[in-house]
């Protein structure tokens, strides 16, 4: 009889202390009969040089799964990566853990880091991004750098055509604060991110809906227009990261180039004057940006390893 007593008195008081056990390191117990609580709570009970090395086993098909794995959870702390090395012991809450999983999960899945974490640094400012809006590239960094060192006064007003995140209009903004700052695109969900940013990093900008530059009135002249339009040809094979941006953000026709001719056109057929337009595109259709704008005068710049991918368009004089 005292045998039996004595068992289940072991079985019960074991029972309690692996609960115990559990849920230590855990930011709130689940119900004590939450039976996938308790599990979920084992496996998510690890310290960061764990959690990266089942990360790094589950992007091992990424092209640096380690990095990939480090700088997820780096941004999730909102350390950086030689913090991450320096406490490899620290353990990870519950909710770290769990968010964590699902980021990793995502970015196996080749989701851009930027639209897993919702923002990226870019050109100094702070950004939110989505799946709506292009994730700002470096490559616009250097086109906002040629377009800056260009000035050599104060542009009064400046128009952003396809402004995405908003990132060139409020860039342009900050370096010119007096200006009249318009920005365009056809996607209204990309505006409200625009928007969106432009009041987080406190700029005024003028967001419009338009095709093009639909919005704007005839006979209108306009300081400096940098157009980040779509430029890629539509059979092109993006990666599958680019893949899971907009379609509408990438891809112009069979050369890429059918959004840059529509904005030639409608520049002509609305009489618009400007002292500057600048352009994005790829180094392979340098060759067509001139015929398009064979009436203006048309100088190049180059991007990353020397290859032309910026135009600066003026009037002929
Ligand atoms: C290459 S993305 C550039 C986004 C942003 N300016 C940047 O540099 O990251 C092109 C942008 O043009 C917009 N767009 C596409 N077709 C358009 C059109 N017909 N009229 C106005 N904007 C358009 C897209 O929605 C997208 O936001």
């Amino acid at each position: 009889m005292f045998g039996l007593f004595l068992i289940s008195y072991i079985r019960f008081t074991v029972f309690f202390k692996k609960q115990k056990i559990n849920y230590k390191n855990v930011d709130s117990a689940p119900p004590r009969n939450d039976i996938s609580c308790v599990s979920a709570m084992v496996v998510f009970d690890m310290n960061i040089h764990q959690a990266l090395k089942v990360a790094t086993k589950k992007l091992v098909h990424l092209e640096n799964p380690p990095l990939e794995a480090e700088v997820l959870l780096a941004t999730l702390l909102n350390k950086n990566r030689t913090w991450l090395r320096a406490h490899d012991d620290h353990t990870l809450t519950f909710t770290q853990s769990l968010k964590y999983k699902w980021w990793t999960s995502q970015r196996a899945l080749h989701k851009p880091v930027a639209y897993i974490t919702g923002e990226v640094e870019w050109n100094g400012l702070n950004l939110k991004v989505n799946k709506h809006t292009l994730i700002p590239r470096d490559e616009t960094e250097i086109l906002c750098l040629h377009v800056t060192e260009a000035q050599t006064k104060a542009p009064k007003n400046i128009l952003d055509l396809g402004t995405g995140s908003g990132c060139i209009a409020i860039y342009l903004a900050k370096n010119w604060p007096q200006a009249n700052v318009t920005a365009l695109d056809i996607s209204s969900l990309a505006l409200q991110t625009a928007q969106n940013n432009a009041t987080l990093n406190q700029i005024m900008i003028n967001f419009q809906l338009s095709d093009m530059l639909s919005a704007l009135n005839t006979n209108t002249h306009i300081d400096l227009i940098v157009a980040n339009l779509p430029y890629v040809p539509k059979e092109l094979t993006v990666t599958a990261e680019v893949s899971q941006e907009p379609k509408t953000a990438i891809f112009s026709g069979d050369d890429g180039l059918d959004h840059i001719r529509s904005l030639a056109a409608q520049i002509k057929s609305k009489t618009i004057t400007f002292n500057q337009l600048w352009l994005e595109f790829l180094p392979s259709q340098t060759k067509d940006i001139e015929t398009i704008f064979n009436d203006y005068q048309v100088e190049f710049k180059t991007g990353v390893d020397d290859q032309i991918f910026f135009a600066k368009i003026t009037t002929r004089v």
